[in-house]
């Protein structure tokens, strides 16, 4: 895994924002996994500024996002479907039929799981998995206990999860307790992996993921077989890495042809 400390949020959602254009400058037809929640917000932000700057061209990229609620329609103010209209398809030349969520009123969650993988699979696999990481641990919705081989499946929320999401409903209980989302296989699957981190909230998962045991409790952790992964953080979610000196200094001494 490649772990890039940067020493502001801002640093870090650049150096987020400077990987995914150079994939798709790289590879105009990119086939990408996305993610929500704040996270990736300032990355979107800057992802759209690059496109109004006439430095990035969507209209050959294809998008599978991670996850979506049960039971919300897809113009629900809190579906992941709004969220990222609104934050960054409704503001770049993308192409909607090569948007794809998977769909949370599907009447046959188990037959419209498989298809999503099928879907995915027909685009030619995803090439670069964006990725944000829960509190306790999670990479899309897969919580703490997820097989670690799981595909795109229903799972249920833990009470963490309901609190951190509670903004946009109004409160924990309100939260939908079911969601539809790739599996942590699905995500393995994808040619590169980017996980965007920051704050100190996150600074114990973060150091769980790195330097801890790969464990079905930690799901990310499994990250650490995945065979390019970078890890983007800010100092504050660094902060109880054990050898932050020693990534900080990869870092600084990368050859200049690896960057981004
Ligand atoms: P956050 O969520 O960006 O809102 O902290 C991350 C996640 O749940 O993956």
């Amino acid at each position: 895994m490649e772990i890039i400390i940067q020493p502001t949020v801002a640093d870090a959602q650049q150096e987020a924002a400077n990987i995914l254009r150079r994939q798709i400058r790289d590879k105009p037809a990119s086939v990408l996994g996305l993610a929500t929640g704040s996270t990736p917000i300032g990355v979107y932000a800057l992802l759209v500024a690059m496109h109004r700057r006439g430095e990035l061209d969507f209209s050959r990229v294809s998008t599978f996002n991670l996850d979506e609620y049960v039971g919300l329609p897809p113009d629900h103010p809190c579906s992941y479907r709004e969220f990222m209209r609104q934050h960054l398809f409704s503001h770049v030349n993308i192409a909607s039929d090569r948007i794809h969520f998977p769909n949370g009123l599907a009447a046959d969650i188990p037959a419209h799981c498989e298809e999503y993988e099928a879907a995915i699979a027909r685009a030619g696999g995803i090439d670069l998995q964006l990725l944000g990481i829960g509190r306790e641990g999670h990479i899309g919705f897969n919580e703490p206990s997820s097989s670690l081989a799981s595909r795109t499946r229903i799972k249920t929320l833990t009470p963490q999860t309901l609190k951190d999401n509670a903004d946009c409903f109004g409160g924990p209980d309100k939260v939908p307790h079911h969601v539809i989302t790739m599996g942590v296989g699905t995500i393995m699957d994808a040619r590169q992996c980017l996980l965007l981190a920051t704050g100190e909230a996150k600074a114990s998962v973060v150091a769980g993921m790195v330097e801890g045991p790969i464990t079905a409790d930690l799901p990310a952790s499994i990250l650490q077989l995945h065979p390019v992964c970078r890890l983007v953080i800010d100092e504050a979610a660094a902060a109880k890495l054990r050898r932050a000196d020693y990534y900080r200094w990869v870092y600084a001494n990368k050859p200049g042809w690896q960057r981004s």
